[in-house]
């Protein structure tokens, strides 16, 4: 079975992950997070063998975390929160490509995947940020759970002594990238993006 992907060659095979790369620094930054962060106690997927530009890892089965905001549980973001906090003490630095999609619940924990893409800011409060902004990115609107679970979120992070200011430039970055990204629906997407905005008063009205 072939897995979407953007970026690599993904496919699942004999129920392993096998990931594919045509760029050596990407392929050596995921073999170097993938194993520092094993050693490190931080969850990420076993490697199983590497050759050729590719790695062959354990498949995590589970629930994206892009897909339990609205029905999820505290348990789950705790432990999404958990894996953040404990990356940013390990190297020191953000993680970066922040898509939900890179975590998945495991049914136990929280498990951390893709670490190929390039770092693209400095400062750990970004990443929290993106994340709400993620979370916060619903066409359709934010559910009271989502909010909740947001606020969540972004409290543990505030009582860990994260820069509120460096948080909300996060977010309003990953605003820009949505536009950008988007651009083909443009209207939709500026509307959209307008509503995240908005949003960002929502979260932050909770500490008044
Ligand atoms: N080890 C794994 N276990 C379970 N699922 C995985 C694993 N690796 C990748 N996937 C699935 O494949 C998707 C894409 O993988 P990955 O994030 O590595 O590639 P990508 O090119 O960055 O894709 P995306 O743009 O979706 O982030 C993941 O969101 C996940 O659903
Ligand atoms: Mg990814």
């Amino acid at each position: 079975m072939e897995i979407k992907s953007r970026k690599h060659y993904l496919a699942l095979v004999d129920g392993h992950i096998v990931k594919g790369f045509d760029n050596k620094e990407f392929f050596d930054k995921e073999l170097f997070y993938l194993t520092a962060c094993k050693e490190s106690g931080i969850a990420v997927p076993e490697i199983l063998k590497t050759y050729d530009m590719t790695i062959e890892m354990e498949y995590i089965k589970g629930i994206l975390y892009t897909d339990l905001f609205d029905s999820g549980t505290e348990v789950q973001i705790q432990s999404l929160c958990d894996w953040i906090y404990s990356f940013h003490k390990r190297f020191n630095g953000p993680r970066c490509d922040m898509n939900l999609r890179n975590f998945i619940w495991n049914g136990t924990e929280c498990v951390g995947i893709d670490f190929a893409d390039p770092l693209d800011y400095s400062d750990i409060e970004h990443d929290i940020g993106t994340v709400l902004c993620f979370i916060m990115s619903k066409n359709e609107g934010v559910s009271d759970r989502r909010l909740e679970l947001a606020r969540y979120f972004f409290d543990w992070f505030l009582n860990k002594d994260y820069e509120e200011k460096l948080i909300r430039n996060g977010y309003m970055d990953e605003i820009e990238r949505i536009k950008v990204r988007r651009k083909k629906f443009w209207n939709d997407e500026f509307t959209l993006a307008d509503k995240v905005e908005a949003m960002w008063n929502i979260l932050a009205i909770k500490k008044a």
